[in-house]
């Protein structure tokens, strides 16, 4: 039975692991390299706890024991009484094999050492040892006393006692465990930094600014928090290293770490620990954003009214949120209506324009080479008299907000004047953090026309997410590619449905699994846009898992 345990590196993670095994009740000797930074480690606990005290979650009293369940120091000579020690150190494969090679003199030979590296070897990390056998992965996520997942990794050398040992303890401290073998980064953040590297990438291309990148995956989506912002949060330092060892087993361009997250790292720049990322925040350590040069100013105040294009229950359901929200609506569903318009700030037009041609445009195609070549897809603004009509009684000047159903890219109608005017857009599903207008920008769109229909979304209650006119836009892009993974991840064997679905649920706070969001996005769909985006960019990691193929012919989804 594993009552005392060690915990050597006492910085974020360290820490919060230490929190974790004293609220259990074990008794826990905490170490660093230095007095000081034990005593920083033990100001992080305190700090903690007092911040559970003062919402009423944990009275002085229990604050007192859970830190009497804790000794701090500097010696590792302490270890020799502990039946688990667990390293928290940074990502460097020599300072976890030194730290491993000194406890083989230290501790009792029937003690676990467990490490908590985010995607190192085990495998090598227990070669250095005298006992590879008792060298087990025990990965914790952050913050460490918040997320329930506990990733168990065991290397071919591990004793099968200990990893079910090692199990139950995470059970034993309230923590869902995951027991998988050694990959790089195992299930989670092989996933999670990927899905990371790529959002750094698509905001360094200049897909879409920092904060509609996080609008995108948070309100488009429903995550946590958006991928910038949880960068700051892990630490730009440890997103970079895990990029390094994923770009290294899989020789995947896009998990190598970005250009601008190695100058952010090279410059200090680390995310909320050292008070600068992707965003500045108001010192060290804090988690509140101040603006900074990168921050994009609000939409204008929406002035004038909304036209409203379009029939049917998803027309009236847009009529009844503009009106909720305060917005003066002009609905026209006829040619005869449209005169009414005249003088209307911005239409938007529900299923309106259409797209001519055999292409979808991004979605339902299977985007082989010899099917675009022939397809000249483009907007058909009078395919709709009414659009025609519309687009009469506003001028050239007047601005159309065309909503799409999915990821629906535009395509020129070959006129330039109205080309300018015309703005794709798509309305995401309502989640916790608001609800996503995705707007598409091109250099056929002018500057004026995106500005007013991130007038109109913020007027309607919605988060506008300005994207460039691209396969997929911004949430897609990022989304889909991530499912595909987590197919991929599947279909190489090395974890279940149910492994995936803990892992990132448990690990990173998503309210619905990877595959939860793959079934109801549809494999056919998922698949269709990844496609259109492989065909835009050539990228390798978009090609489409033949698992998700699988799945659409079959016509079967991933959950039962
Ligand atoms: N330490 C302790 N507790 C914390 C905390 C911290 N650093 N940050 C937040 N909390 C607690 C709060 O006190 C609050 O507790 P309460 O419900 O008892 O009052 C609770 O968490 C919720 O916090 P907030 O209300 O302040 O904010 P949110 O609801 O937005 O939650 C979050 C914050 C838990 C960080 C959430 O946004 C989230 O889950 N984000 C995703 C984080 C994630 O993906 N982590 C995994 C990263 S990958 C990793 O760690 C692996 C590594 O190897 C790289």
């Amino acid at each position: 039975m594993i009552n005392t345990v060690g915990v050597i590196g006492l910085g974020t993670m360290g820490a919060g692991i230490v929190e974790v095994f004293a609220k259990a009740g074990l008794s826990v000797i905490a170490v660093d390299g230095s007095a000081e930074l034990a005593e920083r480690g033990k100001g992080f606990l305190e700090k903690s706890l007092g911040r559970a005290v003062s919402k009423g979650k944990l009275d002085e009293a229990a604050r007192d024991e859970i830190v009497g369940r804790v000794s701090f120091g500097d010696d590792l000579g302490a270890m020799k009484d502990a039946d688990l020690v667990i390293e928290a150190v940074p990502e460097r494969l020599e300072i976890k094999e030194s730290i491993f090679t000194t406890l083989d003199g230290i501790v009792r030979e029937d003690c676990v050492l467990a490490t908590n590296t985010s995607s190192l070897s085990i495998t090598e990390i227990a070669r250095a040892t005298k006992v590879p056998s008792r060298v087990i992965g025990m990965h914790f996520f952050n913050p460490a006393p918040v997320q329930p997942l506990v990733e168990v990794i065991r290397s071919v050398m591990s004793d099968e006692t200990l990893v079910e040992q090692v199990r139950e303890l995470a059970e034993r401290l309230g923590k869902k465990p995951v027991v998988v073998g050694d990959r790089a980064g195992f299930v989670a953040n092989a996933l999670l930094v990927s899905y990371l590297a790529r959002s750094i990438r698509a905001y360094e291309s200049g897909l879409a600014s920092r904060s509609d990148i996080d609008a995108a995956m948070a309100a488009g989506v429903g995550l946590p928090m958006g991928p910038l912002t949880l960068c700051d949060l892990v630490g730009l330092d440890v997103i970079h290293e895990v990029c390094g060892v994923l770009y290294n087993a899989t020789g995947d361009p896009s998990v190598a770490s970005p250009s601008i997250l190695r100058q952010l790292v090279t410059a200090g720049r680390l995310g909320r620990k050292s008070g600068h990322g992707f965003y500045t925040y108001d010192g060290v350590g804090s988690g509140t954003v101040v603006d900074d040069a990168a921050t994009t100013a609000p939409a204008k105040p929406l002035e004038g009214k909304v036209g409203l294009v379009g029939e049917g229950d998803l027309v009236d359901a847009l009529g009844s949120e503009l009106s909720d929200a305060g917005v003066e609506v002009v609905r026209v569903v006829s040619a005869d209506d449209a005169a009414s318009l005249k003088g209307v700030a911005v239409t938007l037009a529900v299923d309106a324009v259409e797209l001519d041609g055999d292409c979808c445009g991004g979605g339902c195609c299977g985007g082989d080479d010899a099917s675009h070549g022939d397809v000249e897809s483009g907007l058909e603004i009078g395919a709709k008299p009414v659009l025609r009509a519309v687009r009469d009684a506003i001028g050239d000047a007047g601005v159309i907000a065309a909503l799409g159903e999915g990821s629906v890219e535009t395509a020129s109608t070959g006129d330039p004047t109205i080309d300018a005017t015309i703005v794709p857009v798509v309305l995401h599903e309502k989640q916790r953090a608001g609800q996503v207008l995705e707007i598409g920008r091109s250099v056929a769109i002018s500057d004026e026309a995106v500005e007013t229909v991130r007038s109109l979304a913020a007027a309607a209650g919605w988060t506008p997410v300005v994207g460039k006119d691209r396969a997929g836009l911004v949430v897609d892009a990022l989304l889909y590619p991530h499912l595909n993974d987590a197919a991929k991840m599947l279909d190489s064997g090395y974890a279940t449905v149910e492994d995936i679905e803990t892992a990132m649920k448990a690990g990173c706070g998503y309210p619905q699994g990877l595959f939860e969001l793959l079934d109801e996005a549809g494999p056919d769909d998922v698949h269709g846009v990844l496609s259109e985006m492989h065909f835009e960019t050539g990228e390798q990691h978009l090609v489409p898992s033949p698992l998700l193929t699988e799945h659409i012919l079959a016509d079967r989804p991933f959950r039962n």
